[in-house]
């Protein structure tokens, strides 16, 4: 039996999750021994009881549950993000989640907002490291609001933490068959963790020899994504450069709408979550698309041993975008609810 915590949490992050849910129910029907335990935590909850993830709340999803799932947090009635702050960064961080793994998959050509770029251009992962970084939080405010007010945010780097994360990506490569890991950072300007993301990158490299070590600023890398996508196989970057090439890369592939991820630690309970925010003005409406959320189902069912799942949803909604029965996003005339039902009507063929 594997356990799953569900958070549905803010905005759009609830519309999805109920589409998401209809999978679980699917999964679960078929025999595949899954169960869920549905968990409020968000901006409602944090408004109403300043409560926003309890540090027995971490320790009972690490002791009990096989995965997590999040739909989305983020909410205008809590501009610093407090909440969000402890819910989606406080499980990376404490359940030391260290790879944030985010396919970029054109599904039909149509959705590429590129000229002349087939499936096979756009399919590459980016892995994100999710526990360093600038999204660290260190630093601090200093004679905040004078005249003199200083605000510092240092990037956190150590080599455990660039390390292990650069290595994932090769053995990812060498698992996937993959011929070529990327690298990107910022070396031209940021000395010091510059220093050490090359030196890391160099030297685990040389252990992989037959995968090609490539390497771009991070700037130069997002212009590449434009011009020359199907160079890339597998991206290596930090928390913050592979926050923003992610988005690019979901945009690459179709949108927000399509770009699922996992934040993992292999052999520990791991969250999965659609890449996507809470998309405050969409929610309620049945207008967000989610097949970003059921494809990360699929992500967590292959995390937690039932890769089949993976291949299934990924089957339904490559169905469901060949035939235009997806959201308006994506140029269909479907709802969320009926996006969800129809995918429900695949996987139960
Ligand atoms: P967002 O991803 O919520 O929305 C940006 C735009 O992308 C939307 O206006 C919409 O046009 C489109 N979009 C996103 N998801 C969609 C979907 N499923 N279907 C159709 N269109 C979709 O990003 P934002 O507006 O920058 O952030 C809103 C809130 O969400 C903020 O509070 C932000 O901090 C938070 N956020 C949370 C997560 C998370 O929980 N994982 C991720 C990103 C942003
Ligand atoms: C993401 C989001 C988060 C991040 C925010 C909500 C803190 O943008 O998961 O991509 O920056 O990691
Ligand atoms: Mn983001």
């Amino acid at each position: 039996m594997k356990k799953i915590a569900v958070i549905p949490g803010d905005g759009i992050g609830i519309d999805v999750t109920d589409e998401a849910l209809k999978v679980f129910e699917v999964i679960k029907s078929s025999g595949t021994v899954i169960d869920w335990d549905i968990f409020d935590y968000g901006a409602d909850k944090y408004l109403e009881t300043g409560i926003t993830l309890p540090d027995e709340e971490v320790e009972n999803f690490r002791n009990n549950y096989d995965a997590i799932y999040i739909g989305a947090v983020g909410d205008p009635r809590v501009p610093d993000m407090r909440h969000a702050k402890d819910i989606l960064l406080g499980l990376r961080f404490k359940l030391d989640l260290f790879i944030n793994y985010r396919p970029v998959k054109l599904y039909i050509e149509e959705l590429c907002p590129l000229k002349n770029k087939t499936m096979q251009d756009i399919d590459f992962v980016v892995f994100r490291e999710n526990t360093e970084g600038l999204y660290a939080g260190t630093g601090g405010i200093l004679k905040k609001g004078t005249p003199d007010e200083v605000a510092i945010q240092t990037s956190v780097n150590t080599r455990k933490g660039v390390e292990r994360i650069i290595r994932y990506g090769f053995e990812y490569a060498e698992k996937t068959g993959r011929k070529r890991v990327t690298m990107s950072d910022k070396s031209n300007a940021m000395r010091y963790e510059g220093d050490l993301w090359q030196r890391a990158f160099e030297e685990v490299s040389a252990e992989y020899p037959d995968i090609e070590a490539q390497h771009w600023y991070i700037d130069a890398l997002l212009m590449q994504m434009v011009k020359r996508p199907e160079q890339f196989e597998v991206i290596v970057t930090c928390n913050m450069f592979g926050d923003i090439a992610t988005d690019l890369g979901a945009q690459l592939a179709g949108g927000m709408g399509l770009a699922a991820s996992g934040n993992i630690h292999p052999g520990k309970t791991s969250l999965f979550e659609p890449v996507h925010g809470s998309a405050p003005k969409y929610h309620g409406k049945d207008i967000a698309n989610p097949l970003a959320a059921i494809l990360t189902v699929g992500v967590m069912m292959e995390h937690i041993g039932y890769p089949e799942w993976n291949r299934k949803i990924e089957d339904a909604v490559l169905e469901a975008v060949k035939t235009k029965n997806v959201p308006r996003d994506l140029g269909g005339p479907l709802g969320t609810k009926a996006s969800g039902d129809y995918i429900v009507e695949q996987l139960s063929k």
